[in-house]
């Protein structure tokens, strides 16, 4: 059966600077140069025996190469090029995020030809009539704010907000949607709590206070926003953390409550009164099951059997739908899906992936949950942070050697949706 989507429903693909840019110098570029060989050396103990792909990937995964950024697909320089692939794909928006470190290199120090560049990239967007979607901040930190703590020290909320304002008063005739920050819960856990991103700390206490400093700069630039563009819609990018406790166990559901109020409810708790819409980025789910290890409680991620990505993340669109049931419960917003994607470098499976996510989408429309969104991340391969360069979820693959750009044939699927408004 068809099902049709709400006229103006967006359409749009989602990038971000540190992954697609190239030429940059922040927290994640130093971050590359300290750690890439442990990368290479780790991948195979990660994926040999878990990736549907590794010997495919084999060479790529076990280079230091792989896993820095560089020139990345150059897209600060082919930005028209990608742009032309949104109009070959008939999307209506496009998410991408703008460069703390290109536009404030030094403390204080505003560079102005950064500024025209993110102009100019919002003109070449609207003149093809796509709608820009700026995230302020996607993950990476300028060195001069890392060195200060980053997000743990509470000057930086004060110097991202200074950032920002910096934004709304140059861009903000040109862009109407905004989200501050990147899964500001995926920066703390994974870089104050696991220690595997930028800062690498492993503190609780300092988790704690990064997270607030998150939760304060993210309603900071709200009202920032709204101050500067009257009509403007702030909304968040929130990684939508979703799990189910494995075999309906009650001790087991008990840590995915845990889980969920930690990962998901701290935060949006924390910003609900400074959102006009909560974006979700939803790709996978876990599995929860208490259990021992060396006598003591633990706890496992049961791994599900069916299709996998290349990342090992099983493919379950139900819990898209889930997820989006839980939020519009709890907050009754508008709700965009700010990314959905998946690394499969063969095309096998992103086809079916992405209608059955829009389908669970159309789903939530028709329970009246109020969906107006659905951006795919992403719109070209690109640097996968910590994987670097192997993972492959670009509706166009980059070849690697001449960074030319060719849609796959799973983009067609993801356009015809997008010509008919319906799946
Ligand atoms: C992040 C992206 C990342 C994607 C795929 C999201 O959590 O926002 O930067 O590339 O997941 O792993």
């Amino acid at each position: 059966m068809i099902k049709k989507f709400p006229s103006g429903f967006v359409w749009g693909v989602s990038t971000a600077a540190h992954q697609i840019e190239g030429g940059l110098m922040n927290d994640w570029t130093e971050w590359e140069q300290t750690h890439a060989t442990t990368f290479a050396t780790d991948a195979p103990s990660k994926f040999a025996k878990t990736s549907p792909v590794w010997e495919q990937i084999k060479p790529e995964a076990t280079s230091p190469a792989n896993y820095i950024s560089g020139i990345a697909d150059d897209s600060f320089h082919k930005y028209r090029e990608d742009v032309g692939l949104m109009v070959e794909l008939g999307v209506t928006a496009s998410r991408f995020s703008i460069e703390w470190a290109r536009i404030e290199p030094k403390e204080g120090e505003v560079d102005q030809t950064a500024i025209q560049h993110y102009k100019d990239v919002i003109a070449e967007l609207r003149k093809h009539g796509i709608e820009p979607w700026v995230t302020t901040l996607h993950r990476t930190l300028p060195a001069w704010v890392a060195k200060q703590g980053g997000w743990a020290n509470k000057k930086t909320v004060r110097d991202y907000g200074e950032y920002v304002t910096k934004l709304a008063e140059e861009f903000g005739s040109d862009v109407k949607f905004w989200m501050p920050l990147n899964e500001p819960v995926l920066n703390v856990g994974g870089g104050f709590v696991v220690g595997i991103i930028p800062p690498g700390k492993k503190n609780i206490f300092t988790a704690l206070r990064a997270y607030g400093n998150m939760i304060a700069a993210h309603n900071h630039a709200y009202d920032i926003l709204h101050k500067h563009i009257r009509d403007s819609q702030v909304g968040c990018a929130h990684a939508a953390v979703y799990a189910e406790g494995f075999q309906n166990k009650w001790y087991n559901n008990a840590l995915v409550a845990l889980l969920h109020y930690l990962a998901n409810w701290k935060f949006l708790n924390g910003i609900k009164d400074h959102v006009d819409f909560i974006g979700i980025q939803y790709y996978t789910r876990g599995v929860l099951k208490l259990t021992t290890k060396n006598f003591l409680p633990s706890i496992q991620n049961v791994p599900m059997p069916g299709p996998r990505s290349d990342l090992v993340e099983e493919i379950y669109p139900v819990g898209l739908y889930n997820y989006a049931r839980m939020i519009w419960q709890r907050y009754h917003k508008p709700i965009y899906v700010t990314e959905n994607g998946i690394a499969d470098r063969n095309d096998t499976y992103r086809a079916q992936y992405i209608k059955d996510h829009v389908a669970e989408i159309h789903r939530a429309i028709e329970d009246g949950i109020d969906m107006r969104g659905y951006f795919h991340w992403s719109l070209i391969d690109n640097f996968e942070w910590d994987t670097g360069f192997w993972p492959r979820f670009g509706l166009a693959a980059v070849d690697r050697q001449t960074l030319t750009r060719t849609l796959r044939p799973s983009a067609k699927v993801y356009s015809d949706i997008i010509k008919n408004n319906s799946v």
